[in-house]
């Protein structure tokens, strides 16, 4: 299983922070920017890790941004996309076994913590989706897109 992961200039720390985290659960990783802390627009960044995940179906992502609010935002404007933002473990894991989402949007200025955000970041990858009665309920909003 390989792990898009992606941060603008106010995530750029906690994505260098989970990295290495990601792979001791036993995943790939593939980092897709920014690669420093100079200023970079969110939506760019959003759009790299999207088209990945979305070209690599069952695959899943991680963006990071100061909120996570604007990379979730970006990141659902794409073709197959299901971004949650999550500030808990909680949250991460509705998000996946309910929601089927397929990238975390993680908020570094507010989060304030790498640890919450390697436990939050770790619940999301190891939780699978239910289906089920969940299953119709994706689908529909996936419909959306082909309206
Ligand atoms: C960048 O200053 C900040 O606006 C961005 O990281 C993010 O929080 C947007 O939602």
């Amino acid at each position: 299983m390989r792990i898009y992961i992606g941060a603008d200039h106010a995530g750029y720390t906690l994505k260098e922070g989970l990295k290495d985290h990601i792979e001791s659960l036993g995943y790939e990783v593939t980092d897709l920017g920014a690669f420093s802390e100079d200023t970079v627009d969110y939506p760019d960044i959003a759009r790299e890790v999207a088209e990945k995940v979305y070209e690599n179906g069952g695959m899943l992502g991680v963006l990071i941004c100061g909120t996570g609010t604007g990379m979730c935002m970006a990141a659902n404007k794409h073709t197959g996309i299901r971004a949650a933002s999550c500030t808990d473990e909680q949250m991460a894991m509705y998000a996946r076994s309910h929601n089927h989402a397929n990238i975390l949007c993680l908020g570094q200025r507010v989060l304030n913590s790498e640890d919450l955000a390697k436990q939050i970041t770790k619940k999301f990858l190891e939780t699978e989706f239910e289906g089920g009665r969940h299953e119709k309920r994706v689908d529909k909003i996936m419909e959306v897109e082909k309206d």
